[in-house]
């Protein structure tokens, strides 16, 4: 029996190295035990299998793997590590075992990672933080339990998201920082240690601070008077004298002093990779400035699914709802949407749903903010997060749902009507190509809009009859 000893409960390159190394000296998934150090004292290279370094080329894995590995090993599954070593182990003598969905260890591996992504959402949808300290010396903190060990992975998407104030997040396992300049990973923290609702409701009084916060935070005020008196190991004091220290300090004259002009400056822009994550994407996307829309829109709302998912839905933008709750499809064309898929037979949980545009693209008519169509500058502008999108989730098939999404991936104009319930090929990709749901919406007519809807539905079973058969070919 190899006993191989990890550095860390997330440790996925000593996983890699040592699996690698392993599979290479046909050492069996049963003949590993796979434990995690606890103690100063039991070094990793005391207890490391005496194998030489596997030859780089000795053989390869797919990125899909890599990419649902990364996510299993945040999973607090006792046996991930010892999964994705048979998941391995077979790999290389069943190159398509990752698409036998019935097979245990694939189904187990998949879930794992939905399960690690869905936690990453919840956390970037239900976090929220207060204010500590006041105006130049506030610091922001804010406490989460996460079901998996996802919050190096869930940070940089508050780096981007709230890049001008200095934040902790507490955690059990882990608690990360921002100073305004980068991420930083301290020991977890128990919740005994962090200020209880009660004593901070009691001390704070609620404000809106003037900071514009696109997500629309309600953020807290603590006063110097009270903060000063927190015992000395209180988490939260040493944050804010922290936060004091930086008042002279570069992070502070940002923040006061050119917020504009940080905003305004473009992004790079990058690239496809296939080693891309979706939440890396995400958090990279808040800071988009590809086009003026994210000036006027609450947020930006990203694509979500699995990033195992075979079919992609591409919407046209979000509209007022999504805007507000920052996620795709939860106003009323996602309801009509969700009740098409499902008379179709697809589980939305299995799918990726996006938008071709990101922000929403409205007009103000007094309190009522009236969804207006994306031009083509902005699909265009929007296009590269949706190239990253797919390189990253590479699905067998994208539906366009209406004719921006159509002109977005297709690459051009394309009439709906002449185009759809058909399969298109386009570069790698299948393309099917129907109506948004929201059409259905507008339909005045009780009869018509029930025979558009089943419509809708049936160029939905194509899609799904084209997955099953994919499936059962592969
Ligand atoms: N319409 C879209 O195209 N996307 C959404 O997310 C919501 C409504």
């Amino acid at each position: 029996m190899r006993i191989i000893v990890l550095d860390n409960d997330t440790d996925f390159e000593g996983w890699r190295k040592a699996a690698r190394r392993l599979a290479t000296h046909d050492v069996k998934p049963a003949e590993v035990t796979w434990t995690i150090r606890r103690d100063d004292k039991l070094s990793s290279a005391a207890c490391a299998n005496e194998l030489p370094d596997a030859p780089q080329a000795q053989f390869n894995v797919s990125a899909k793997f890599l990419e649902l590995a990364k996510a299993a090993v945040l999973h607090r599954d006792d046996q991930r590590f010892a999964l994705l070593y048979r998941l391995l182990w077979r790999l290389r003598s069943h190159h398509d075992l990752l698409s036998a969905t019935d097979d245990p260890d694939v189904a187990e591996v998949h879930a794992m990672a939905r399960a690690v992504y869905r936690d990453i959402d919840r956390m970037h949808a239900q976090l929220r933080f207060r204010e500590i300290g006041r105006e130049r010396t506030a610091h922001y903190v804010a406490w989460f339990e996460p079901e998996h060990r996802i919050v190096e992975l869930a940070a940089p998407f508050f780096a981007g998201r709230f890049a001008d104030m200095p934040w902790s997040i507490l955690t059990p396992d882990v608690s990360a920082h921002w100073d305004g300049h980068a991420i930083s990973i301290t020991p977890g923290v128990a919740k005994s240690e962090v200020p209880s609702e009660d004593r901070i409701e009691e001390a704070w009084r609620r404000h809106d601070n003037g900071f514009s916060n696109p997500a629309r935070l309600k953020m807290m005020e603590m006063p110097q008077a009270y903060w000063r008196n927190l015992p000395e190991d209180s988490i939260i004091k040493p944050l804010i004298e922290d936060a004091m220290r930086m008042t002279s300090g570069p992070f502070i004259a940002r923040k006061t002093a050119e917020p504009q002009q940080r905003q305004d400056q473009p992004m790079p822009r990058k690239q496809p990779q296939a080693h891309d994550t979706i939440a890396a994407l995400r958090a990279e996307a808040v800071n988009c400035r590809a086009c003026p829309l994210w000036k006027d829109a609450t947020q930006i709302v990203f694509g979500e699914g699995p990033q195992s998912a075979t079919l992609m839905l591409v919407g046209e933008q979000p509209g007022d709802k999504e805007d507000l709750a920052g996620h795709p499809f939860v106003g009323p064309a996602g309801q009509m949407l969700d009740r098409a898929l499902e008379d179709a037979g697809i589980d939305r949980s299995k799918v990726y749903i996006t938008n071709a545009v990101k922000h929403f693209k409205f007009a103000q008519r007094g309190k009522i903010r009236l969804h207006q169509k994306p031009g083509t500058t902005e699909i265009r502008a929007c296009r590269q997060w949706y190239e990253r999108e797919l390189a990253a989730i590479k699905p067998e098939l994208v539906v366009a749902l209406g004719a921006t999404a159509a002109q977005s991936v297709l690459g051009k104009i394309t009439p709906i009507n002449k185009n759809r319930g058909r399969l298109i090929n386009h570069d790698t990709t299948k393309v099917l190509v129907t109506v948004h749901p929201s059409y259905l919406l507008r339909l005045p007519d009780e009869k018509a809009k029930a025979l558009e809807y089943q419509r809708f539905v049936d160029d939905l079973k194509i899609a799904a009859d084209q997955l099953r058969n994919s499936a059962r070919a592969a």
